[in-house]
């Protein structure tokens, strides 16, 4: 791998990402898009921006969902054909208000999907996608449950789960479902970490979820239920703006 791979790790990693989320055991398929979906409600003749939308499969469903705006924003570039009023375009999440073709455009849901990890700063990202919003609007964001990771480095490095739950350095990590050949750089993050991040960007919580397999997938992918079981996978947040004093 050059160095130049290294340095965008996803446009080498969409690829092997959208496959394995594509899977019909993934657990994007089986766990966390409907209990997203189902947190989003409905979108009918709502405008919609997904950042960190992969290959924009998720934003156009919203589309034929009716959805009158349907945007994405991906760092990969790696994006599925769609309908014409479906607009895809590559750039950073980091500061969506300075994406091409965003600046002063305002939406009813901001999605962040198990993307908001690779804002530069946080805060700032949060802040962007909060000044985005239409006055009833809210940002939809799913992380990993922060003890995942360190749930598996302790078992990887023979230390305890506190050690490396509040670890503050940075960790090299690579996913086997996705392509091993490419490391991303992830920064630990505790609940605390999150809960203190929504507050600095001025948000609240309105609800929180942390989905589960349906009975019925649990006994027909019990190899994934595993997965769950030992990882607890995905928590969701439904954010809104506070009232500004
Ligand atoms: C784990 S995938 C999630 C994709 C999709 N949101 C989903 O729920 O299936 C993370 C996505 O974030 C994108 N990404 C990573 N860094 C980014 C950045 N700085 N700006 C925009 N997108 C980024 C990746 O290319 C990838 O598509």
């Amino acid at each position: 791998m050059t160095a130049g791979d290294l340095s965008r790790p996803w446009e080498t990693l969409s690829s092997g990402f959208e496959e394995a989320r594509a899977r019909e055991d993934s657990l994007d398929r089986l766990v966390e898009w409907p209990a997203e979906r189902a947190l989003l409600g409905t979108v009918t003749d709502l405008a919609v921006l997904d950042a960190g939308c992969g290959n924009g499969a998720k934003v156009a469903q919203l589309a034929e969902e009716g959805a009158v705006e349907a945007v994405g924003v991906d760092i990969s570039g790696n994006f599925m054909t769609v309908e014409s009023h479906v607009e895809l375009i590559q750039g950073d999440l980091s500061d969506l208000r300075a994406v091409p073709g965003l600046a002063g455009r305002r939406f009813d849901r901001v999605l962040f999907l198990q993307s908001f990890g690779y804002a530069r700063d946080p805060i700032l990202a949060l802040r962007a996608a909060r000044e985005m919003l239409t006055e009833d609007g809210f940002i939809l964001l799913t992380r990993t449950q922060p003890v995942r990771y360190a749930i598996e480095r302790a078992e990887n490095n023979g230390t305890s789960l506190g050690e490396e739950y509040f670890a503050t350095e940075a960790f090299d990590y690579r996913h086997a479902n996705w392509d091993e050949r490419v490391t991303l750089t992830k920064k630990p993050y505790t609940m605390s970490d999150l809960l203190n991040t929504f507050s600095a960007a001025g948000l609240w919580i309105e609800t929180a979820v942390e989905p589960q397999m349906t009975p019925e997938s649990a006994e027909r992918y019990p190899h994934k239920q595993a997965v769950m079981n030992k990882y607890l996978g995905i928590i969701m947040f439904k954010l809104r703006p506070l009232p500004t004093r």
